[in-house]
């Protein structure tokens, strides 16, 4: 099949809020992104994913959306957004919008009409039901914590929401719903935009609303086995395709948590999937969550090729370590220390040289870490916060408690970008909504851009090489030592051309067992002499001796 624009590209991620800060109001703002895209650009970035600019009570950070045709004015505005896609189409970049269609904002004009009455014509957009006994329909929990159900007093009636309660569920069963969704998504692609990160979409059939089993007698418990990736949901986004997706030459990912592996053509075939690519986050919830223990890489190397055997030959997964919701990728994998540097690289060679398209989460690239916050006040996200106080309202030590939110807190990710080492990290004039971390002074993009040895730059050389290379695109993937504690190694190999990628993911040396006959250096971490063994971190590229054609078909 042709091969589209986007299996070639590379993606950013930018976190409006706190990317950079134009008028410093301390939020980070569409006119900042537009003073960066040479930053992007220079970097190698093809797609440019903004999380949600939308019209919003930000109740999460803009994941509650009040009016999908507006721009959200801490943001800029729409003549800002056009300002911003017409830069970056005119550097040949392209510009992904954040699709959050599993929910609105209760604030949203859909839903306030839903709610007016029980006789609404939208009533149905929205998931109502009648409580038990003074109690809500049933005991499914909400992903941010509490029941996912809230009463409506002028009505009587409870409405599904599954983050929180100020996002409320649409029904993607009624037609009419659906409709006016599907005119949004039309209008934002018909202005010019080239595509869409799709929310929570695997939460958007739910099963029967019957109770859950409730062992420990909690009252509403984890409900992920009623609405995540159940049977019937590739018909419903089946309808998202036809009468949007269909015909356009768009890249849209989704976001398809519980999704397996064995059902990644039903979401990303090219032929009749639904996306371009998915996201799945299986290799990234292998730790543990107060970071004393070491994470067991054979695990993640099982489940990183796993994806990449399922798209083998059709489909195509995103290549991610990090984004919004996550810890920063060198904190949980790699070192914050001595190797910090070392680990940062040999991260980045590890994931992006697979098939598919890599995903660059803002700061990455910099090698930056985790939020350094000591006080629980410093910290903005609120179902954490919450999740907090609920394990020591239960009796956990507060130190406990804290530890557990620090390891694993969204806002770790979401600390300012560190453009410079001035006050603010070059983010805002102003009063950062989150603190910048600390570490700016010399974890930052000025000083990485001027240090040839810099994560940055290992990054843009990375990049270059993977575009330049057709066989780190459309090579097919091998895993080598799947067992081995310390080294993730992958061939990458397209007709009589192969590539051999070799990382140490230890802070150990480690000898090196694979055989390199012929093969010949291109790329690493380490700039003295090559050993027999690996130094801590070290990753290595090399290119093999040409295979023969018939080498090649065995
Ligand atoms: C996704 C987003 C997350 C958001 C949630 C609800 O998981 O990545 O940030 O809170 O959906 O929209
Ligand atoms: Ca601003």
């Amino acid at each position: 099949m042709q091969q589209a624009w986007w299996e070639s590209s590379v993606a950013y991620q930018v976190y409006m809020r706190s990317f950079q800060d134009s008028n410093g109001d301390g939020i980070g703002d569409l006119k900042g992104v537009l003073q960066r895209l040479p930053y992007l650009q220079e970097l190698g970035v093809d797609i440019v994913w903004l999380s949600p600019i939308y019209l919003s009570p930000n109740d999460d950070n803009g994941y509650d959306i009040s009016d999908y045709q507006a721009i959200q004015p801490e943001y800029g505005t729409m003549e800002d957004f056009d300002a911003l896609l017409f830069d970056a189409h005119a550097r040949g970049m392209r510009v992904v919008m954040d699709l959050v269609v599993n929910h609105t904002s209760d604030e949203h004009p859909w839903f306030i009409e839903s709610r007016s009455s029980k006789n609404s014509p939208q009533r149905d957009w929205y998931i109502w039901h009648d409580g038990k006994d003074g109690n809500p329909p049933n005991n499914w929990g909400s992903i941010f914590g509490g029941s996912a159900w809230e009463l409506d007093e002028a009505s009587g009636q409870y409405y599904l929401h599954l983050f929180s309660k100020k996002m409320p569920d649409i029904n993607w069963e009624n037609p009419g719903a659906r409709e006016v969704v599907f005119d949004m998504v039309n209008w934002w692609l018909d202005k010019g935009i080239d595509g869409f990160r799709v929310d929570a979409i695997s939460h958007i059939k739910k099963e029967d609303y019957e109770d859950l089993p409730d062992p420990d007698g909690r009252g509403c418990v984890s409900s992920f086995d009623k609405h995540l990736n159940r049977p019937g949901v590739l018909e419903l986004l089946a309808h998202l395709k036809n009468n949007a997706f269909a015909g356009r030459d768009i890249f849209t990912v989704a976001e398809a948590n519980g999704v397996n592996s064995t059902e990644a053509l039903g979401w990303v075939s090219k032929k009749d999937g639904i996306f371009s690519s998915i996201f799945q986050f299986e290799h990234r919830s292998l730790w543990n969550m107060d970071g004393t223990e070491r994470f067991s890489l054979p695990e993640i190397k099982q489940a990183l090729s796993k994806w990449q055997d399922a798209t083998a030959t059709d489909g195509n997964v995103a290549l991610v370590l990090e984004n919004h919701d996550l810890t920063r990728c060198v904190n949980k994998f790699g070192s914050t220390g001595e190797y910090w540097k070392e680990s940062a690289k040999c991260l980045a060679m590890m994931y992006m040289l697979q098939k598919g398209v890599p995903f660059i989460y803002q700061g990455q690239e910099l090698g930056m870490t985790d939020a350094d916050y000591t006080d629980v006040n410093d910290y903005r996200d609120a179902p954490a916060i919450q999740y907090y106080q609920e394990r020591i309202d239960e009796g956990m030590s507060q130190e406990k408690s804290f530890r557990i939110l620090k390891g694993s807190i969204r806002d770790n990710c979401r600390t300012p970008m560190q453009w410079d080492a001035q006050e603010n990290g070059g983010f805002t004039t102003g009063t950062p909504w989150i603190a910048v971390n600390s570490n700016h002074s010399f974890i930052n993009a000025d000083n990485e851009q001027r240090d040839p040895d810099s994560v940055l730059n290992f990054y843009k050389k990375l990049i270059q090489i993977r575009k330049n290379t057709q066989t780190l695109i459309l090579g097919s993937y091998r895993l080598l030592l799947p067992d081995d504690e310390q080294i993730y190694a992958y061939e990458r190999t397209l007709g009589t051309e192969n590539y051999l990628i070799i990382c140490n993911v230890s802070a150990q040396e480690v000898s090196l067992t694979i055989d390199i006959p012929g093969g010949a250096l291109i790329f690493g971490n380490y700039l003295m002499g090559l050993t027999n063994s690996l130094r801590p971190y070290e990753c290595r590229l090399y290119r093999m001796a040409q295979k023969t054609a018939k080498e090649a078909t065995l």
